[in-house]
């Protein structure tokens, strides 16, 4: 037994956010319309507009403003001592509609500036090339990923950035948390997918455009930046059967799957077994082109990226909620839950990583992890935020332990360092930052940024590179 938190040295610290939800910018410099644009109350929430309605105030439109504040911002993550930031490229930059044969040179311009200053500051840059920012052209003209179409549209944007940032950024994943697809298609998928009998048809032919895509991604990757990595990424927050009940223990095995079959294709480049037998019993075909299968089995990902956020519990014949850090189930008395409700599980983070370092043996990235709570600024007008502290410490220390388990795992990126509007309800009040940004649930405030008390915490423990835990 080691005392030391000490992480292996080339162990990469830094934190992780998306486009849509801090650049905003939204309609500037030629950037397209994409699904995050139309939604109000988070992109999750699924409340698409079919067009802009310029009555309605839309949280991504000026987020927390990051596409004319980066370089502040990045001053701040430097001074916490980040070694990786992790973002996503808004596809509508690169393509406004998507569909186009030519790039747009302005939006590519701003993620060079933006990765030149990652860089300048001391910084890797880690990409997701898409983190629910399809256009919305491709939903309206195409009906998103259910199109094949799509696969050719993406490969293309693929093939510009990877040519254009190959220099810049080695780390690359391709679909944010495309496990997804089954709860919020629409934010996944780009896909407006009712409830209905052919709801689990057209969401499985939906996964295997991306699946597809994906390994297309791999492959170019391949062949223009051999040098660097192309990675999957899933929401992977853990479930646990509620009781020992064979039916529940069975049960919540069932449902893990319904994420791992994600993982299972991008990283062993087969459909796994299990399928055949779903596929029987819902009657689903999947339309396959003649080299599909090949593309998958030659390009698989090369790490697994996920975020974890809580655990919850199947209970056969309970419903299940859905949520944007995992699926929420039936109560667990075991754990405490969050302002907003998600329950608070350190351990399951050691659990996650076991059960998928034994499944893949491949390198592990956490590329998500945090706690969204309701800040509040004290008489002395600072933030002290020592929930947030307790959180983070707790889940580094299961980290740690299972590096110790033996899992390989590349990196942290705790989610949302500097406050982000939220994907899942759209307010600003469900804070995750080191970092304030006085900014409300309404749009109104300065913007300004104020470090909170676990900005100087999270500095401490980086320096250290965990011992201090
Ligand atoms: C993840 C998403 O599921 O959860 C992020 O990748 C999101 O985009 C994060 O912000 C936290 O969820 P929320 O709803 O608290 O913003």
């Amino acid at each position: 037994m080691t005392n030391s938190r000490k992480f292996p040295n080339e162990f990469l610290w830094g934190g992780a956010i998306a486009a849509n939800q801090a650049e905003g910018g939204w309609d500037e410099d030629g950037k397209g319309v994409s699904i995050a644009d139309v939604v109000r109350g988070g992109i999750i929430s699924g409340k698409a507009d079919k067009v802009i309605d310029p009555n309605k105030y839309y949280a991504s439109h000026e987020a927390i403003d990051f596409y004319h504040r980066y370089k502040e911002d990045i001053a701040l993550f430097k001074e916490m001592g980040f070694s990786l930031f992790r973002t996503s490229i808004n596809w509508t930059r690169i393509f406004p509609n998507g569909d186009e044969e030519e790039p747009n040179e302005a939006g590519l311009q701003f993620y060079d500036n933006l990765f030149d200053e990652l860089i300048k500051n001391g910084m890797e840059p880690m990409v997701t090339i898409s983190h629910y920012e399809t256009p919305l052209h491709l939903v309206d003209q195409y009906g998103g990923w259910e199109n094949r179409k799509l696969i050719d549209f993406f490969s293309r944007y693929c093939e510009v950035i990877f040519n254009r940032y190959k220099d810049k950024v080695k780390y690359w994943m391709t679909f944010n948390e495309v496990n997804n697809m089954h709860k919020i298609p629409f934010a996944a998928g780009a896909c407006r997918i009712e409830e209905g009998p052919d709801k689990l048809q057209r969401v499985y032919q939906a996964s295997h455009h991306l699946l597809v895509a994906n390994a297309m991604a791999v492959k170019l990757g391949k062949e223009i930046m051999p040098e660097n990595e192309v990675g999957c990424m899933l929401s992977l927050s853990a479930f646990y059967p509620h009781t020992c009940h064979p039916d529940d223990v069975f049960g919540a095995y069932e449902f893990r799957r319904r994420s791992l079959f994600f993982s299972d294709v991008m990283l062993r480049g087969k459909y796994p077994s299990y399928t055949n037998r779903i596929f029987k019993e819902y009657n689903i075909h999947i339309v396959k082109e003649k080299y599909d299968d090949e593309l998958l089995k030659d390009n698989t990902c090369s790490f697994l990226a996920f975020s974890y956020y809580l655990t919850s519990t199947y209970k056969s014949g309970t419903p299940i909620f859905e949520s944007t850090g995992g699926s929420m189930g039936y109560e667990n008395p075991y754990l405490e839950v969050s302002d907003f409700g998600w329950p608070i599980d350190p351990k399951g983070l050691r659990y996650v990583c076991n059960e998928l370092y034994d499944r893949y043996e491949k390198p592990l990235f956490v590329v998500e992890n945090g706690l969204g709570a309701k800040d509040v600024i004290a008489e002395d007008g600072k933030i002290h935020d020592n929930y947030r502290i307790e959180y983070i410490k707790k889940h580094l220390i299961q980290l740690h332990e299972a590096i110790e388990d033996g899992c390989e795992v590349l990196g942290y990126t705790y989610w949302g360092p500097i406050d982000i509007v939220s994907a899942g309800t759209g307010q600003m009040q469900k804070r995750y930052g080191f970092i304030y940004v006085d900014k409300d649930d309404e749009g109104n405030g300065t913007l300004d940024r104020m470090r909170k008390d676990s900005f100087y915490w999270y500095k401490k423990i980086i320096e250290s590179n965990g011992e201090l835990l």
